[in-house]
């Protein structure tokens, strides 16, 4: 006698039953795995950079509250004290600025005698810039290399020099790309800077979890923060475009500009979410997170617009920015 088919049993649909059912089965488990947390987070530390304002200054009175050990650095003076008022006991400060190797040298000493034989459970590279953005012909050399200074170089100082105290403690580095890191859509070093972002934490996380060590990347998408802050963007174009010779000033037209920043602000007022809250549970999430995600994207425009985006030929994007940015006057 033959034993019954598949098919027999569920009937003609049954292969579309089963794939149902794992897709189902694999999301669920998927759903538990993330939700897993670690255990005793108040003996464990944790430093942050960018902590003046934003995202970093957010997540430093959060983790606080949490139970967390939080080391931030701040740039300025006053970010620092500010931020000291309005968190616990326990969160310490510390200038930081991470364009300067002594200052990053000596942010590692001061955490190494606060962590002491633990070592050091996370590092949130927060720090950034935007500035300037704009037209990719606008730039001069040093506009590219300012950003990248910051939002490149910086990262990576900070994360090797931190890299043996992390890697004591089995811990996390969290990376804040963004969702520019995905989509090239604005000139200038920031996009750039976010790309590399990407892929130095890629190849750190393909190196490092050998020993334990868990790299995270977030990519928020547009947020109200200094990064998108309007005065400063607009400032910046003016001077871009006070510093192009006569010979291109012309090819693009004197109504160029004003119709560029009217532009800009339309998006930017459109786009941005002021809820920062998005991206520090992410953040969150990677260093509370039993199994941290490689890859967090924050905000609906991340989800639904900038990440689809990114998996789209180049023409999309192309047309779509042809279709949104003023035209130069001596176009083509
Ligand atoms: C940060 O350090 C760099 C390099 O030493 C220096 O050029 C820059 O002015 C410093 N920035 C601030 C805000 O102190």
């Amino acid at each position: 006698m033959e034993s019954p088919s598949v098919q027999d049993i569920l009937g003609e649909n049954a292969w579309l039953y089963i794939g149902a059912t794992v897709v189902v089965l694999w999301f669920i488990v998927w759903l538990y795995r993330d939700s897993l947390e670690i255990e005793e987070l108040t003996d464990k530390y944790v430093f942050v950079t960018g902590c003046d304002s934003g995202f970093g200054n957010l997540l430093c009175k959060k983790l606080d509250r949490k139970g967390f050990r939080v080391l931030a650095g701040c740039l300025t003076e006053k970010g620092a004290d500010d931020l000291k008022r309005s968190a616990g006991p326990y969160l310490k400060t510390v200038l930081l600025n991470v364009t300067n190797q002594d200052s990053v040298q000596k942010a590692m000493e001061f955490t190494k005698n606060e962590v002491g034989e633990k070592g050091l459970w996370g590092i949130v590279n927060n720090a950034g810039c935007s500035l300037p953005m704009g037209p990719s012909e606008w730039m001069r050399v040093e506009d590219f290399q300012n950003t990248l200074k910051v939002n490149l170089n910086g990262m990576i100082s900070m994360t090797m020099t931190f890299l043996p105290l992390i890697k004591k403690a089995r811990g996390r580095i969290v990376n804040v790309a963004s969702v520019l890191g995905r989509v090239a859509a604005n000139g200038g070093g920031y996009c750039i800077s976010k790309f590399a972002v990407e892929a130095f934490s890629d190849c750190l996380r393909r190196d490092i979890n050998y020993f334990g060590v868990k790299v995270c990347i977030i990519e928020p998408g547009f947020f109200r923060t200094a990064v998108t802050s309007l005065d400063p963007l607009e400032r910046e174009l003016h001077r871009l475009w006070n510093q192009l010779s006569p010979d291109v000033q012309a090819s693009y037209g004197d109504k160029y500009l004003d119709k560029y920043i009217k532009v800009q602000r339309l998006i930017m007022n459109a786009v941005c979410d002021s809820d920062l809250t998005k991206v520090t549970s992410c953040m969150e999430h990677a260093l509370t997170a039993v199994h941290p995600r490689s890859r967090y994207s924050a905000g609906w425009d991340a989800k639904l617009l900038w990440i689809p985006l990114s998996y789209m030929p180049s023409c999309v994007v192309d047309i779509g920015l042809k279709l949104v940015l003023p035209r130069p006057s001596k176009s083509v």
